[in-house]
């Protein structure tokens, strides 16, 4: 059987667990795969490109076990009442084939890039960042909020979308959290003068230009989670030009990053070095650091192995019949059911 996950039992994990803990277990996770970086086989993924969004399959494996998401980008999904992402993903016996686990992976996906963004701020921000601008308040928006709180310690939260409901969304989750602090910014210029970090998470399918090299600061570190596809991006090209920029899997941020907008020479460090120790990370307190997140297969593969022992740890999900109980492997036409196949077909 294979065990089937939908978005209740993600909800009843984070309930149960709380989301400080889920956030801690996932960055777990996240660090014990990016240091086994070299045991993975490794691909850009496969997207699908319309004009108003993108449907991409993400494909990974190391030698036990094989994960994939389908997740699409559609920034004009909301206006009829769609997520701009949604995701699913699955997780395989590499021995065998076997499908384990069938999951809901849009919940999951804020998870795992909040998740992402905070293990690697924790890499490369000051270590006295106390302070975070927070451009674009859509559906993943909380997710990257508390990851940096809990994880980081950010106690100010500096909000601009240019949807103001969108705004008010984020405040009516997170207003009153203790040790939080929220302020409602009238432009992205002013929620990112002064901030130790600054998280772009826009959706737009354009090369827009959410931060521009007069808005970045000495020793500021820029989560840009937002530009992630071939012709949608967030920053100026002049504010890669002033950072040093971090990545996951280069091949695939070359092509769907801010990266996209840079020649081929120019340099980037894959993430994993730093963890690995192999690489610096942060050179001097004065230094911009830029993560260019596109979200890379490895970290639904992380998501996918966290909801698979979290699932058994809790006693969630649904054993379904995905693929044919056999007695005798080789009769796949006995479970038709039909009583008599000749008969049956003959009248056909
Ligand atoms: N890097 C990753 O791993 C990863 C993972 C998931 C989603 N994403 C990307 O993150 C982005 C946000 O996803 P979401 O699910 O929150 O989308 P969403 O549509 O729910 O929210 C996006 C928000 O951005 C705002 N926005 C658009 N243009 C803006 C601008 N110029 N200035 C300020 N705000 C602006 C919109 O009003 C909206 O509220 C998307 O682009 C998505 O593709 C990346």
């Amino acid at each position: 059987m294979t065990t089937l996950l939908t978005t209740e039992d993600v909800a009843r994990i984070t309930q149960t667990l709380g989301l400080p803990e889920v956030f801690k277990r996932l960055v777990g996770y996240l660090e014990a795969d990016y240091l086994r970086w070299n045991e993975f086989d490794k691909c850009a993924r496969v997207a699908s490109h319309t004009e108003d969004g993108v449907i991409e399959l993400m494909p990974i494996a190391d030698a036990s076990l094989y994960s994939f998401k389908y997740v699409n980008g559609h920034p004009k999904n909301t206006r009829v009442g769609l997520p701009t992402v949604m995701a699913v993903g699955l997780l395989a016996d590499v021995a065998t084939g076997r499908p384990e686990l069938v999951s809901e992976l849009t919940l999951t996906t804020a998870l795992r890039t909040a998740a992402t963004s905070a293990m690697v701020a924790r890499k490369l921000a000051r270590k006295n960042a106390k302070s975070m601008a927070l451009i674009g308040n859509g559906a993943q928006s909380e997710f990257q909020a508390l990851a940096f709180h809990y994880l980081l310690g950010i106690s100010e939260i500096r909000l601009f979308d240019i949807d103001t409901a969108a705004t008010a969304k984020l405040l009516s989750h997170l207003q009153g959290l203790p040790g939080l602090t929220l302020k409602v910014c009238a432009s992205t210029a002013e929620a990112v003068r002064g901030a130790d970090i600054v998280t772009t998470v826009t959706a737009d399918k354009t090369n827009a230009t959410i931060i521009t090299p007069d808005m970045i600061e000495p020793g500021m570190h820029i989560n840009g989670v937002g530009g992630d596809c071939p012709g949608k991006t967030e920053m100026h090209r002049g504010v890669l030009e002033a950072a040093k920029v971090f990545v996951e899997f280069e091949p695939q941020s070359r092509i769907e990053g801010d990266l996209q907008q840079m020649p081929a020479e120019f340099e980037v460090t894959e993430f994993w070095r730093v963890l690995k120790g192999l690489s610096s990370g942060r050179d001097s307190a004065e230094q911009i650091t830029f993560f260019d997140s596109v979200g890379f297969a490895l970290e639904d593969f992380s998501a996918l192995r966290l909801l698979r022992d979290c699932a058994r740890e809790l006693g969630l999900g649904q054993d379904v019949s995905l693929i044919p109980q056999m007695a005798n492997p080789k009769d796949l036409f006995g479970q038709l059911g039909l009583a008599h196949a000749s008969s049956t077909l003959r009248a056909a």
